[in-house]
């Protein structure tokens, strides 16, 4: 009985724990696919199904280690779109929580799902469970990156009618797991990056290398003002990541790095602001800029939902 129907059915096992795992030619693809899947489906109701319901029959586990909402629900909303479906286990009401192995729970998830989406603290957590998994794997995110995040950032970036290559993103505050991932994307898709942090606060060297290694200018500099000159993309995110500890010297050194009215008018006057959210508006941003006219971020946000129907088509060999 465990013949040729699930010979005919073996799964095509890609798991997405960085952009560099799909590449610079599928993250387009991936870009590519998402704006036709967006446009195709405008003004349906969200629940509805894609008409080609790709992913029918497929489940998709989600761990959460760390709170979320917008990955979250986006992942389960994308599911239901290409006519699959999610379910959460949350640490803290799971084996994983009582210390059930990450192998273990690899092995059994790949049993009884068709995919694993993993948020949690330690990136060498989901590279053990994709060690040990049968189905793809997905980062939603972890301390070291957030890549789903960043192919909805490139999203937005191009509806906004910004090309990617040449693009001059500009990024300020705490050199954290979105910078990376935004470093990564550079490397891949050949956009500059200047970062603007407080001195102590810089993202980790291996991701600076990866885009400069590919011919990318980065730029580290403590001068927020040279740093948003002339930009394309104004980028923030909050200056305490979850899990980390709430100091009262980080977040006085992370004061001038605000992004306010006058750090956006150094930029090109076309130039958006973007912000994976949850923001703290008054820190890493003020309200006039998070509500003015150059804020995208809920165009971001609503992203997505089509930026991971597109990271989910490639784990399961739909696509590129
Ligand atoms: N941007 C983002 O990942 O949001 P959540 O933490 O709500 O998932
Ligand atoms: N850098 C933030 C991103 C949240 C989506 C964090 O890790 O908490």
């Amino acid at each position: 009985m465990a013949g040729s129907a699930s010979l005919d059915l073996a799964p095509v096992v890609r798991s997405f724990l960085d952009l560099s795992d799909a590449g610079g030619d599928t993250i387009a693809a991936m870009l590519n696919d998402a704006i036709d899947r967006k446009a195709a489906r405008k003004g349906w109701p969200k629940g509805q199904v894609d008409a080609d319901a790709p992913l029918a029959g497929r489940v998709l586990a989600m761990v959460f280690e760390k709170n979320s909402t917008r990955t979250r629900v986006s992942f389960d909303i994308a599911m239901r779109q290409l006519g699959g479906s999610a379910l959460i286990l949350d640490a803290g009401t799971s084996q994983l929580g009582r210390g059930e192995s990450i192998a273990d729970t690899a092995r059994v998830l790949s049993r009884m799902a068709d995919g694993i989406m993993v948020r949690t603290d330690d990136h060498a957590k989901i590279e053990e469970m994709a060690r040990h998994a049968h189905v793809p794997v997905i980062n939603g995110l972890t301390d070291r990156s957030h890549p789903c995040q960043i192919v909805a950032d490139l999203l937005t970036v191009i509806e906004h009618r910004k090309a990617l290559p040449g693009l001059e993103v500009a990024w300020f505050g705490d050199g954290n797991n979105v910078l990376h991932s935004i470093l990564e994307a550079a490397a891949l898709m050949k956009f500059n990056v200047r970062v603007a942090t407080p001195a102590g606060f810089e993202p980790e060297a291996e991701f600076i290398a990866m885009a400069r290694d590919a011919g990318c200018a980065v730029t580290l500099t403590q001068d927020a003002n040279a740093a948003a000159s002339g930009a394309d993309v104004i980028v923030t995110d909050t200056w305490v990541s979850m899990g980390q500890a709430d100091t009262a010297d980080k977040l006085a050194a992370m004061q001038p790095y605000r992004v306010d009215a006058a750090l956006m008018a150094q930029a090109k006057s076309d130039a958006i602001f973007l912000h994976c959210l949850p923001a703290h508006v008054g820190d890493e941003v003020s309200e006039e800029v998070f509500e003015g006219p150059q804020s995208v971020v809920f165009d971001e946000a609503e992203n997505r939902i089509h930026a991971q129907k597109s990271v989910l088509l490639w784990c399961f060999g739909l696509l590129g």
